[in-house]
């Protein structure tokens, strides 16, 4: 897309259970911050008061046995709040937003994975959405049973699963490969990152994607 001047960059980061985009968010925010840019790093679902409380509800699993129609939609109402409290006036006065997932995933857990169709899922992705689309969506690739042995290492021994790390291994397998999809239907907003390299060496790599893509992109933020 195209960001209206003096908007700022809206950058989503996507991908299986314990692919590190947190420790990437980190990195990058450091690295926006020491050029000079405002950066606010959000998570979905929640990122809001209200949206974090919806969070709860959707990661206990109280909502599973509504279906995944019914999940996709609370996400989705978790995302209004979100776009409309937090993400888009952040864009209108210039600030950055980096999100630790955003509507790919109800695309690739719900979407791909659950079966809702795909026309719902645009329907719930337009009405949350709107104009406030990612200029970049980073998708941090790598083998499930990496990512989930480096969520369970990440949790310890107290904390339960949360309602999708709890989920077959197969489930994981097709949420990957969903991901690489929606990267390969829209190269011009995703980009996949190699995941199973060091953090240092995936930040760089990042960093690298930024530069290219948004930084210098016709003097795009030289101009602001
Ligand atoms: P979280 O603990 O943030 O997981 P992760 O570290 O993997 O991002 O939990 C968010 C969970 O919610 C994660 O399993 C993905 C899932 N999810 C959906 O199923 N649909 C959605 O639209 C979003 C935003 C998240």
């Amino acid at each position: 897309m195209t960001a209206a001047p003096g908007r700022g960059r809206f950058i989503t980061f996507e991908g299986g259970e314990g692919a590190g985009k947190s420790t990437q968010i980190r990195l990058l925010a450091d690295y926006l911050n020491a050029c000079g840019l405002k950066v606010t790093a959000t998570r979905e679902p929640g990122g809001t008061p209200r949206a974090e409380r919806l969070r709860e509800i959707l990661l206990s699993g109280k909502i599973a046995p509504l279906g995944p129609l019914a999940e996709a939609t609370l996400f989705a109402a978790a995302r209004i709040d979100h776009v409309d409290q937090l993400i888009a006036p952040t864009l209108a006065q210039g600030g950055w937003v980096l999100s630790d997932r955003f509507a790919d995933s109800t695309r690739a857990y719900q979407g791909a994975r659950g079966g809702v169709a795909q026309r719902d899922i645009d329907l719930l992705e337009r009405a949350a959405t709107g104009a406030t689309t990612p200029d970049l969506t980073l998708i941090l690739d790598l083998p499930p049973e990496t990512g989930l042995a480096r969520a369970a290492a990440r949790r310890g021994v107290h904390e339960d699963v949360d309602r999708f790390e709890a989920e077959e291994i197969d489930f994981h397998h097709a949420l990957r490969q969903a991901f690489l999809d929606i990267a390969a239907r829209d190269p011009a907003r995703c980009c996949v990152i190699d995941a199973t390299l060091p953090p240092q060496t995936v930040a760089q790599t990042i960093r690298s994607v930024i530069d290219a893509r948004l930084l210098n992109a016709a003097g795009q933020v030289a101009a602001q």
